[in-house]
């Protein structure tokens, strides 16, 4: 944990700090614009240069170049499996336990109907949780029959009659970062499980969901993976317990032997099954080449570097008055921070003005990543100089901040 007398208090302190940065290599993967500093990389990552040679080779060579042949020539037909051990690496878990496929949205889906056959009772999710997670849910709850519950959040999930439950591992808000282990061991003393959803932990977090006792999860492969807009997710599960789970989305990507064509489905081996339809192999190529960029990484380094800057960023704003409603400097936080302000749009848009990149959280969330791969401790001295400086001349009043946009 950084104590606060040990952050950088000048700018020449920051930039001495990213001098000894033992993640500093990092960076040289990434080409930002000039000028940009860009604290979004908890929404959408930026492209690492060997994505974007590797989009390149898979559309001018293997796709135009092979064709049809590099499925097995460029081996495209395993990419998800290859990908997902990659993912598994960041996230500690056993190489085969982790496929790439689809979204996180159509793998809660996936992961909560088949979940939901074997526990059975309730299917349950947490008040503020990300709404695609509770939207999923009542999807399957209508076709299903699944009873739905919305919990209080904190409150024990498997006290009532909840068997299937969907959590973040870090709030997509708040940043807060949940006890696996401890909400683990209430499932499995309850006979049920949990799906996490590993959306804003993957790439920013330690996570060792072995150790934790994590038997089931998801995540996005666009935000601190940089596998590029709309990447695929990726679906965990312990290969034993893989093996006995039957998936509603049960497309030919998921059968034992795709090209048998059996008009029978059989599921595949493990996690496997829980492929669907053909793989997007242009932007799973991208996510695979991204994934490289954490080779040798330490997940623990990542983490740390990540809380620093966001403590910086917090310490150095706090005099603005802003309420933080992430968990506050010198404790445990995942790669963003979140400000409440009633014109935090508008702030948001401002600072966009200036090459500050964040983004907005309706109804009223300022939120800034902390990407440790790409971001100096001096982009991040000089991001809270500009949101300094934007509250003072309330440079945000100006009308075209006020625009709403669609994505925000
Ligand atoms: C926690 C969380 N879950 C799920 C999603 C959405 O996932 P997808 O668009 O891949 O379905 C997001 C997107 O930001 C998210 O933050």
């Amino acid at each position: 944990m950084t104590n606060r007398s040990e952050l950088p208090t000048t700018r020449d302190e920051a930039v001495r700090r990213d001098a000894d940065d033992p993640l500093r290599a990092l960076s040289a993967h990434f080409d930002l614009p000039t000028g940009i500093i860009y604290l979004d990389g908890n929404s959408l990552g930026p492209p690492p240069r060997r994505a974007i040679d590797r989009l390149t080779h898979v559309a001018g060579v293997e796709w135009a170049g092979g064709l049809i042949k590099s499925w097995n020539d460029a081996n495209w037909i395993n990419l998800p499996k290859t990908c997902g051990a990659k993912v598994a690496r960041l996230i500690g878990a056993a190489a085969d336990d982790v496929i790439v496929a689809d979204s996180v949205s159509a793998n809660i889906f996936k992961l909560a109907g088949a979940l939901w056959r074997r526990y059975g009772g309730a299917v349950g999710f947490e008040a503020g949780e990300f709404p695609t997670d509770s939207y999923v849910l009542q999807g399957l709850s209508d076709l299903s029959g699944a009873p739905l519950r919305q919990l209080p959040s904190g409150a024990d999930p498997f006290a009532g009659d909840v068997k299937v439950f969907v959590k973040s591992a870090v709030d997509y808000k708040t940043a807060a970062i949940a006890d696996i282990s401890h909400i683990e061991k209430k499932a499995q003393a309850a006979n049920g499980a949990v799906i996490w959803d590993l959306s804003h932990a993957t790439g920013v977090v330690d996570l060792d969901l072995a150790r934790d006792g994590a038997l089931y999860a998801v995540g996005c492969g666009y935000k601190f993976l940089n596998g590029g807009p709309g990447a695929p997710a990726f679906v965990y599960a312990v290969g034993e317990l893989a093996q006995s789970l039957r998936q509603p989305l049960s497309g030919w990507m998921g059968h034992a032997a795709p090209f048998a064509f059996d008009q029978q489905y059989a599921p595949a081996v493990g996690v496997s099954r829980f492929a669907c339809g053909t793989p997007p192999i242009l932007s799973l190529s991208a996510l695979d080449a991204a994934l490289d960029v954490f080779d040798g990484a330490r997940m623990a380094q990542l983490e740390t570097k990540a809380r620093t800057l966001g403590d910086m960023f917090l310490s150095r704003v706090r005099s603005a008055g802003l309420e933080t409603i992430s968990p506050d400097v010198g404790e445990r936080r995942g790669g963003h921070v979140s400000l409440r302000y009633e014109h935090g749009y508008e702030v948001v848009q401002a600072l966009i003005a200036r090459g500050v990149i964040g983004d907005f959280r309706a109804p009223d969330i300022m939120r800034f990543g902390f990407s440790p791969a790409y971001l100096s401790y001096a982009d991040v001295w000089d991001g809270a100089d500009a949101l300094l400086s934007i509250l003072q001349t309330e440079e945000w009043r100006k009308p075209e901040f006020a625009v709403r946009r669609s994505v925000t």
